[in-house]
């Protein structure tokens, strides 16, 4: 079935503003429901985009959003939780109601995000919210697709970019979790699956993991966001106690660069050896990050 209309929780996001962009492209009528139509007039602004102001979280309005259209998306997802906003509500719920509100709109596509090593029984709070979510979808009845990048880097990303200007600032940085792996997946190619997938009827009740060609640890890739600043800091690896201290005292900041559920997370490598789907070569950290790091 040809896909002509899509409504993206999570539009306005990193990953959703690439994936709306190249929908667009495409032809394909775009609706972002959003809390704030502030950031998603930033976010899209010369997008042919239909901006909703909607809480995603009411059913009723959900069934609205997703009335008479063909598929719908699902990136809404957080990393850190804070006051009512918890990995429960934002993951588990939400997709509930996603799916019970698809079933009464009678829209039969979903594709859904998700997170590498996301399982019912994962290391953290988040990777267990993401697995739940996931059983969910599987078990909906829909003609579901779900995605499991690992971490994701492109010009916006607050992962890079974080550690680039720690780096302007700090000549010794004390690092968590140093050696555990990442193998960072360009957002470019994250849309490119997204939006290859939603027409493609095989990826129906498929899961992919999505990791970019080569596997780095914490502390090469905190080196290579410093150097592409021209900065070369001492990484000094903390040993596990002492990261997980300092992990709870970092939760207090108000601007949240590490927590404890996020060092349980790292506690599992997020690698994967699975081939990148649909034909797609995903690109490569060293030919994209410097441009926009730098
Ligand atoms: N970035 C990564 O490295 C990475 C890696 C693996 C998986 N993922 C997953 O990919 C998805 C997108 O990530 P991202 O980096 O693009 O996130 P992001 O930039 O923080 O965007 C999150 C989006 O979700 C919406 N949102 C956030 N909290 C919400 C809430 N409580 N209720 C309703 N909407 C809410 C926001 O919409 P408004 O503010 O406009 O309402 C925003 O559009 C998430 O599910 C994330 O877990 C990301």
């Amino acid at each position: 079935m040809a896909i002509q209309s899509v409504c993206v929780l999570g539009g306005t996001g990193f990953v959703g503003r690439h994936i709306v962009r190249l929908l667009c492209a495409q032809g394909v009528a775009v609706r972002v429901p959003t809390r704030s139509t502030d950031r998603l007039r930033q976010a899209l602004t010369s997008l042919p985009v239909e901006v909703v102001p909607a809480d995603v979280h009411d059913i009723a309005q959900l069934t609205r959003l997703f009335a008479g259209v063909d598929a719908v998306i699902n990136l809404v997802g957080i990393l850190h939780e804070q006051g009512g906003q918890t990995f429960q509500r934002v993951h588990i719920e939400l997709a509930r109601k996603v799916i019970e509100a698809a079933r009464i709109a009678g829209v039969g596509r979903l594709l859904h995000m998700s997170a590498l090593n996301a399982a019912p029984d994962g290391p953290s709070a988040y990777l267990r919210s993401k697995g739940e979510a996931e059983m969910l979808v599987q078990a909906s009845g829909l003609q579901a697709t779900i995605f499991r990048p690992s971490v994701i880097f492109g010009a916006e990303d607050s992962f890079l970019n974080m550690f680039a200007k720690l780096a302007k600032w700090a000549p010794i940085m004390p690092l968590a979790c140093a050696d555990a792996k990442f193998q960072p997946v360009w957002v470019e190619n994250v849309a490119q699956v997204f939006v290859h997938s939603m027409g493609d009827t095989a990826s129906t009740g498929q899961r992919y993991d999505l990791c970019g060609p080569q596997v780095y640890r914490l502390r090469e890739l905190v080196m290579f966001a410093a150097a592409c600043r021209g900065r070369h800091p001492l990484i000094v690896p903390l040993p596990n106690p002492v990261a997980y201290v300092q992990a709870g005292v970092m939760e207090w900041l108000p601007v949240k660069l590490m927590t404890r559920d996020n060092f349980y997370s790292m506690q599992q490598d997020s690698v994967c050896d699975c081939a990148f789907p649909f034909g797609i070569t995903p690109a490569r950290l060293e030919d994209i990050a410097p441009q926009y790091l730098a």
